[in-house]
């Protein structure tokens, strides 16, 4: 995409606080977009718990192909206390990731300045890594069923589903990652290759294979339990990690932690290939309990607004949002927790934005 073409984002606003955060992500992507010279353009879509109450629907026909025209998609959060859990999150959320096939989930994990984390003794320095989870496939490819449903014989089955085909592309666009970071240069691919025999026996081939392609890299290799062992103790071994979608979801919930909470932590479901449609969210919910108080954090999404720039192809426009981001943690805010940030929701979405410029 060329500087001067319009940045096309979808914004999903979601359930609960999801639009309050959104607000000041799109605020502060409007900011940027103006100091940095490039249009942008953002249009709202109402999904989420309260229209399927209304409708029956999560995602109206022809959304995915609506969605399809814009460059990226803004996600506030979904999760609605009346609606059964797993309507929402697979009508709307997997429904994404699988129908625009963003087959990485990316989950930077920084300590920012300021921010506290409840691992005692570490610093900024030492909690700054990168999470590749693969997207699409294992135990959420949705496989199983039952068999005499609600008797005492009942058997239930959930697959996880591999195909080299997805743990390739996953691998593979997780070195040319930790080519680009340019840190350690270190790829860890988490897996439990000693109990599933055959579709991380798959995983380890494939990771084997690719790595000869990066000499310049180094293939290094944790089990899933030892990864979260070490995460807690030595935070500052990791460069990136690479796994699968499974074993992602739950170490990246124990890595977000450590960074300092759902108030920071985002993410980005991407689809890398050329004209491919990425999703960029606060890992965090909808949190309804702070609904409409202006309390909840926004740091997230902005740093989810990042994200979506640095995909975008807007570099400076993501630094500077980072840069900013790192001030307002490090210089103003008390804390990262909903009501104790010494600032409202949107009184620290127009701090970022006033350190845009810094
Ligand atoms: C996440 C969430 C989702 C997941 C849920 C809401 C389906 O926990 O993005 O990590 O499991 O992937
Ligand atoms: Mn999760």
């Amino acid at each position: 995409m060329s500087s001067n073409d319009i940045l096309k984002v979808a914004v999903i606003g979601g359930d609960g606080t999801g639009p309050e955060v959104v607000a000041e992500g799109v605020k502060v992507l409007k900011a940027v977009a103006k100091l940095e010279g490039f249009p942008v353009e953002t249009k709202e879509f109402d999904y989420g718990g309260k229209r399927y109450l209304a409708t029956g629907e999560v995602l109206p026909e022809g959304a995915i192909q609506e969605l399809s025209q814009f460059d990226s998609i803004l996600l506030g959060a979904i999760g609605h206390p009346d609606v059964a859990p797993g309507i929402l999150e697979r009508g709307l959320l997997l429904q994404m990731r699988f129908d625009f096939d963003q087959y990485i989930n990316l989950r930077p994990v920084k300590l920012f300045p300021g921010v506290e984390t409840p691992l005692a003794g570490k610093k900024p320095e030492d909690i700054d890594f990168v999470v590749v989870r693969e997207n699409t496939e294992d135990l959420y490819a949705g496989i199983g069923g039952f068999l005499k449903k609600g008797t005492a014989d009942e058997v239930a089955t959930q697959t996880a589903i591999y195909t080299r085909k997805g743990c390739e592309r996953c691998i593979r666009w997780a070195f040319e990652y930790t080519r680009r970071r340019d840190r350690k240069k270190q790829l860890t691919l988490v897996a439990k290759t000693n109990v599933l025999t055959y579709g991380h026996d798959l995983w380890w081939r494939t990771f084997q294979d690719v790595a000869r392609e990066y000499p310049d890299i180094k293939p290094d290799y944790n089990h899933v339990d030892a990864c979260c062992m070490w995460m807690v103790k030595n935070p500052e071994y990791y460069d990136v990690i690479v796994t699968t979608n499974m074993f992602g979801d739950i170490i990246t919930d124990l890595a977000g932690i450590l960074q300092g909470g759902m108030g920071v932590a985002a993410g980005g479901n991407i689809n890398p290939e050329p004209g491919g449609t990425s999703m960029f969210e606060p890992m965090g919910g909808s949190a309804p309990k702070y609904t409409g108080q202006n309390v909840i954090n926004p740091i997230a999404t902005i740093s989810a607004v990042a994200m979506l720039l640095e995909q975008a192809g807007r570099q400076s426009a993501a630094d500077r949002v980072m840069k900013a981001i790192q001030l307002v943690t490090g210089t103003k805010m008390k804390s990262q927790a909903a009501g104790k940030m010494g600032y409202g929701t949107r009184e620290v979405g127009d701090l970022v934005v006033e350190h845009l410029n810094a």
